[in-house]
């Protein structure tokens, strides 16, 4: 039986990108804005198969297994196998509760992925757990009163456009059954619209219908589906990849968490390892400081973080997500304020310690690279400072600041009193202005990243590309150099003397590169490269005195067509 080839990767299939400002009517998505936290989890009988076909694993996000990216199974094949999942360990109280404890304030849960298998007790199509598996139960019910009953909001992921066992569906069969041709219209009106009105009518208050991959679903369609949770739940959410701009904010694409801030209102969708399908292999968990940093410098950029979670087959959650999880949630139970109902940095980006959000006239610092010296460095601040404090859980210490060019010093004790993060609070005597210009951090390497380079003679543009299957990465860079081409930055320097400069760029062969001051030293260096982006030493970089520097770098020699630079590196030399 022959699919209908949808002939989209899986990036074009999420649709535009499009900035939204804060829907018009606010009461929806409260949640969102302020929880900036919240749970995804990927489950269905694809976590069963765990990304392992008669004895071969599979490598990438386990719920396209079933998809010729992966194991290509055919639909047949698939059903007998999803007739085996039976996941009995399933605790919908304690997903609830390990949602709560992990500092999430909802959880958006696969009611149905792109292999077309609902999630609940579904009227309108019999591929779902209560009927074609013994498991007679709907999980989705029981987690919607979880959530409740623990005070956390709930949302269900719909693959709406892509369904690979219905006939008609995006990627699914042409022909039904019987034999006859089956159209998108038919997977949509027999399927798609009524299941979507199932999900909407029948588990109480939803935050967000989270829409995947809409392709080319005509306008009409999803037109259609919007109607239907607007008129069923008023304040409910719809996700970025509804389909021509019609969701209600921003979803970036998969695992991107941005270095600039983005406008609106946006999320971020996060694994806590590689897959976000249960998958045997993988258990490269993300550390509970890593998924801080990920989460404050998200919601430091304007955004909301979801990070999810692949149940396992059997309906427990992996003993590793949940301890790491919870390990974060506990430094989030002490120090609520630096996460929720704040607002994005003034500085726009990171800071090489760590990274801000902030409250009105409250800027919180959150430092996860503690300074030995017990100096911390912030630059570009031009609100006064009223008070200064190192939080320590409920207690908090005044910490001395002093104010030097255009940076402050903060003197901050020797020794971190986190160990994951450690927040220092500070209060300013008006509202934050800012400065947002790279300053040379005199303790910590400070990384620039090609984003907020201003380019001539090159091309600067964003790139992203799949590790595994379905693992992105995402870069911007700086490529296609012609002679005389050069990426720039302004910098401040506080401490003069000499810096160590790196590069992180990828390339074919030997590569010479050079990096510069504008009116002042100049070095240059030759390398080797891969197609890897890989960081290597270039020199040191002499800045004279205090002040503001416009740092230049050119591709010189080498096939400086494929030279890709993604950030430079400054490190006082301290010698
Ligand atoms: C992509 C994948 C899908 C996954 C989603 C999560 O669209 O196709 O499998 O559920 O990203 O963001």
């Amino acid at each position: 039986m022959s699919e209908r080839k949808t002939g989209q990767g899986m990036e074009q299939m999420w649709g535009e990108q499009v900035v939204k400002l804060r829907a018009e009517d606010a009461a929806r998505g409260q949640l969102f804005s302020d929880g900036n936290y919240a749970m995804f989890i990927h489950w269905g009988p694809y976590s069963n198969l765990a990304n392992e076909v008669d004895g071969k694993t599979y490598y990438g996000i386990g719920e396209w297994i079933m998809h010729s990216r992966m194991a290509g199974i055919p639909v047949d094949d698939y059903k007998q196998r999803a007739a085996s999942f039976n996941p009995l360990q399933f605790d919908a109280e304690e997903i609830a509760q390990l949602a709560k404890d992990s500092g999430m304030k909802y959880i958006v849960i696969t009611s149905k992925h792109h292999d077309g298998f609902a999630m609940y007790r579904s009227k309108v199509d019999d591929f779902n757990i209560a009927d074609a598996t013994s498991f007679d139960r709907d999980p989705m019910q029981e987690l919607a009163g979880a959530c409740k009953k623990v005070g956390i909001g709930f949302g269900f992921y719909y693959s709406h456009n892509q369904d690979w066992t219905c006939p008609g569906g995006s990627g699914g069969p042409e022909t039904d059954a019987a034999g006859q041709t089956a159209s998108f219209d038919d997977y949509f009106q027999r399927k798609c619209l009524p299941q979507v009105e199932e999900i909407t009518t029948r588990y109480g208050a939803i935050e967000i219908v989270w829409f995947d991959t809409p392709g080319e679903m005509p306008k009409e369609y999803v037109e259609q589906l919007v109607a239907v949770i607007r008129k069923n739940q008023p304040d409910a959410l719809v996700s970025g990849r509804a389909g021509h701009d019609l969701g209600d904010y921003q979803t970036l694409g998969d695992m991107d968490v941005p270095l600039r801030n983005v406008e609106g209102m946006w999320e971020s969708v996060d694994t806590t390892n590689d897959s976000w399908a249960y998958a045997w292999y993988d258990e490269y968990w993300k550390s509970p400081q890593e998924i801080l940093r990920r989460l404050i410098s998200c919601v430091g950029r304007g955004g909301t973080y979801m990070l999810n979670v692949g149940i396992r087959g059997d309906g427990a959650v992996p003993k590793r997500a949940a301890r790491t999880l919870r390990a974060a949630g506990a430094w989030i139970s002490r120090y609520p304020q630096v996460v929720y109902a704040v607002d994005a940095s003034p500085w726009q980006h990171a800071l090489p310690w760590g990274d801000i959000t902030c409250k009105g006239n409250t800027l919180y610092l959150a430092v996860w690279q503690w300074p030995t010296s017990g100096t911390l460095y912030l630059p570009g601040l031009k609100s006064d400072v009223a008070d200064a404090r190192m939080l320590n859980d409920q207690k908090s210490d005044r910490v001395g600041f002093k104010k030097e060019q255009h940076w402050i010093r903060f003197e901050l004790p020797s020794q971190a009193p986190e160990a994951l993060v450690s927040v220092v609070e500070i209060e300013l005597a008006g509202a934050p202005r800012v400065d947002p210009v790279w300053g040379l951090d005199p303790e910590f390497c400070t990384e620039i990243q090609a984003e907020f380079a201003a380019v001539i003679g090159a091309t600067k543009d964003s790139v992203r590309w799949m590790e595994k299957f379905g693992e992105w990465k995402h870069v911007t860079r700086v490529h296609q150099w012609q002679a005389e081409g050069e990426a720039t930055w302004e910098v401040d320097v506080l401490v003069p003397g000499d810096y160590q400069i790196d590069l992180t760029y990828a390339g074919e062969g030997r590569m010479v590169w050079g990096v510069g001051i504008k009116g002042g030293e100049h070095i240059q260096n030759e390398q080797n490269s891969s197609h890897n982006y890989q960081t290597f030493p270039l020199g040191l970089l002499a800045f004279p005195a205090p002040g503001r520097y416009e740092v230049g770098v050119r591709c010189i020699e080498g096939n400086i067509e494929e030279g890709s630079l993604q950030s430079v590196h400054f490190t006082r030399a301290q010698w």
